[in-house]
């Protein structure tokens, strides 16, 4: 089994991803990591231990990390994922499993040391533990097998800003930190290809156990909505999920090596990802770039799993 850790600012899209990690019974994976993003460090922290248990896996480790951006005001996103971050589906009081002791950040970096080569990082929120990690240990990419991030759109628009994707945006200081760790298998899955897996409620109801279908259901309703508002497509983007996919079955996608970078400083563009496909300024690659993906294949795999 391939040794994991998820990183997550649970979300709607985080939750689902959470559903398809530990459903497909095929990585191991050594905790989930939380950061602030899409709701507060709390709220997502909450979020994952219950999303765990739903799953039927509670013994998962849930560690807290960043409870803000490396230099920024927090953006949360509750248009999208509401007010609690899982579109109303779970009700509080509905956890009893709390988050263990401990910090993110060090969680990741002690696991690497752990398993020196072995270890993937799924980050699926904005880069803000993953940089703390590089920042207390530079020596942190050569311990690791591959990073798989969701983040950045190369090609289209954004979904925060007429530029940026969310996670790059919530913290483009933390993904330029990441982006230039010298991480030798760093692949972005961006809106480019997430924006082509959709969702939508015909699909839903193939899943057979009810309580998940339910949860999948309600949790969907305030997302779907919002892309049908921004899209015209009654259905929502499994943007979070994609990155697990990516581990699961890497043939899902088709790669190619380029030099990216993430803006920082400029009132239009603040986090907008930059690749430089005609390798213009002359750097070396640093990401690999999801540029297409077998959507319909990775449907039934999602499907099939949460299934399972
Ligand atoms: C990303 O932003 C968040 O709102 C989602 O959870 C996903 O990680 C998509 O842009
Ligand atoms: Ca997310």
């Amino acid at each position: 089994l391939n040794r994991i850790i998820l990183d997550v600012d649970t979300g709607i899209d985080d939750a689902l991803a959470i559903l398809l990690a530990v459903k497909s019974r095929k990585l191991d994976i050594l905790g989930i990591t939380t950061v602030c993003g899409n709701v507060s460090l709390q709220q997502a922290t909450d979020n994952t231990c219950k999303i765990l248990e739903l799953a039927g896996a509670p013994e998962i480790p849930v560690i807290a990390g960043a409870a803000g951006p490396l230099t920024r005001k927090s953006h949360y996103e509750h248009r999208v994922h509401g007010q609690d971050g899982l579109g109303g589906a779970l009700p509080d009081p509905a956890v009893s499993k709390k988050a263990e002791e401990g910090f993110a950040p060090e969680f990741i970096v002690e696991q690497a040391k752990l398993y020196p080569g072995e270890l993937t990082l799924i980050m699926t929120a904005p880069l803000t533990n993953l940089a703390l990690a590089l920042l207390k240990c530079p020596e942190l990419p050569s311990l690791l097998k591959e990073v798989i991030f969701m983040g950045g759109v190369v090609r289209g628009h954004g979904n925060i800003t007429p530029t940026a994707e969310y996670n790059t945006y919530a913290d483009p200081e933390a993904a330029r930190i990441v982006l230039h760790a010298g991480i030798e298998k760093l692949t972005q899955v961006g809106l480019d290809v997430t924006r082509q897996t959709l969702l939508n409620e015909a699909t839903i109801e193939r899943l057979t156990d009810p309580a998940l279908r339910s949860y999948v259901a309600q949790s969907t309703e305030i997302y779907i909505n919002r892309y049908e508002q921004m899209n015209g497509i009654r259905a929502c983007a499994l943007h979070d999920p994609l990155a697990v996919g990516v581990a699961l079955a890497p043939e899902l996608v088709g790669r190619k090596s380029y030099y990216v970078d993430v803006e920082t400083a400029s009132r239009l563009c603040d986090g907008q990802m930059v690749c430089d496909f005609q390798n213009r300024l002359g750097q070396q690659p640093n990401t690999l770039v999801c540029e297409t993906v077998d959507a319909e294949a990775f449907l039934e795999l999602f499907i099939n799993a949460l299934n399972a």
